[in-house]
């Protein structure tokens, strides 16, 4: 385990690219490899999780050459062996899906917290799409045995507004005999619908994003820039809110709905954030105050709570965050691992039945912080830690790996500008 150490009171300056959005990327791999025909995607996002779909869809038969994927339905294969998809729930949730359709097993695994993650969520709408789907616990976990079957298609209200069990579902339809209609209580990030349209597909998405009715449709192939990931540039426009001393202009961020709850969260914080053409530029914001989060805007942004976590512990009064429920089952418990993280640096909370109360006002102090293998934790911890006092560090660094491999290398460059 490594630990990367984080020396505060250094500003954040600078004009950054953060890499391709990794849910598209994941997508885009997947539609990819399903299309008929050499697709080019450029810009694909350079993280393990994404190495892992790629992984995945090498061994089922579609081929790479640079930015070019050749695919298509009759070129793939049962793979040799069974896929590993390491620490991603997105690629092994949104892989169930796709291989439900396909014609033989694909036994699908991870590491040690996906195998903790629940997958019922996706084995059972796909169940009642007919598809043959087993996992530990009677389907709760992984390993997931998913034998191919004959599908139908199905009109569906998830359990929870999800984009992975949307996407999951939408996949399997593309192989299902008959249209598949998936409503949702909230809308939720619209990654799949959007590559689907690009890829020629037949869907039509209403009742503002919340309903998507897709007819079973080959793939023709797509080309594609991957726009930059808005999870990853959080975190340099939320450490730029609170160091003194900042100004960090973030470019070619993905705008599209779903993903930029985080600024207008910040934005009722009172942070200095333009969004324009140029980018999105943020500079220090001394009087930051206490918001409310929670409601429908959760699924927009809930990969940046932990980034927001950070400017409400330096905020004047207190954040609420709740109706965040699902932080408990990401990639850590990131309840638990936030509030630990900001005990470490002398931030006062509290827990609460759906949340977590951020109490404010508070002076960080260096210290150590363990990421529990989680990348959203170690990068938060670690952009704060730039506005605490003395050297903090990040225990178990590596995990960054995950999204975003040269984190730290980028921290340092901006902080020498
Ligand atoms: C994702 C959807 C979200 C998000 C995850 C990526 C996606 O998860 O937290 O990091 O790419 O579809 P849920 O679908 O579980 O809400």
């Amino acid at each position: 385990m490594s630990t990367f150490t984080v020396t505060g009171g250094r500003p954040l300056r600078g004009r950054i690219t953060v890499p391709g959005d990794k849910s598209i990327s994941h997508r885009a791999l997947l539609l990819a490899a399903l299309a008929e025909g050499t697709s080019v995607v450029r810009g694909l996002s350079d993280g393990h999780d994404v190495a892992c779909t790629r992984l995945a869809m090498e061994a089922m038969g579609a081929t790479f050459d640079g930015d070019k994927i050749t695919g298509g339905r009759s070129r793939l294969h049962e793979p040799g062996d069974v896929v590993d998809m390491g620490n991603s729930g997105t690629g092994i949730r949104l892989l169930a899906g796709l291989c439900a359709s396909l014609p033989w097993l694909t036994v699908l695994t991870g590491d040690e917290s996906i195998r903790r993650r629940p997958m019922y969520r996706v084995i059972d709408p796909l169940r009642a799409m007919g598809a043959r789907i087993y996992g530990r616990g009677g389907g709760r976990w992984a390993p997931l045995a998913v034998a191919g079957d004959e599908l139908h298609g199905i009109d569906i209200e998830t359990k929870v507004a999800s984009a992975q069990v949307k996407s999951a579902i939408l996949l399997a339809g593309l192989g299902a005999e008959g249209d598949t209609v998936v409503r949702q209580h909230l809308a939720t990030r619209a990654h799949t619908e959007e590559l689907l349209v690009l890829a020629g597909a037949e869907v039509d998405v209403t009742d503002g994003g919340r309903r998507v009715h897709l007819r079973p449709s080959s793939l023709e192939p797509f080309e594609l820039d991957v726009a930059g990931d808005p999870s990853q540039a959080a975190f340099w426009i939320v450490g730029a809110c609170i160091v003194p001393g900042s100004d960090v202009t973030v470019e070619h961020v993905y705008v599209g709905p779903g993903r930029s709850g985080f600024l207008d969260v910040l934005r009722r914080m009172g942070a200095d954030v333009e969004s324009g053409e140029d980018g999105i530029r943020a500079r220090y914001s001394p009087d930051l105050q206490g918001t409310e989060v929670g409601g429908d805007e959760v699924p927009g942004l809930i990969d940046e709570i932990p980034a927001l976590a950070m400017a409400a512990a330096v905020a004047e009064g207190e954040t609420v965050f709740g109706n965040v429920g699902e932080l408990r089952i990401k990639e850590s418990d990131r309840i638990a691992t936030i509030t630990e993280g900001l005990t470490a640096m002398g931030a006062a909370h509290e827990l609460t039945n759906d949340g977590f109360i951020v109490a404010g006002s508070s002076r960080l102090n260096g210290s150590r912080v363990q990421s529990h293998g989680d990348h959203r934790i170690a990068m938060a911890f670690a952009v704060a830690a730039l506005t605490a006092a003395g050297d903090s560090e990040i225990a178990g660094a590596e995990c960054v790996g995950v999204s975003l491999p040269d984190f730290f290398t980028l921290l340092e460059s901006l902080v020498e500008r």
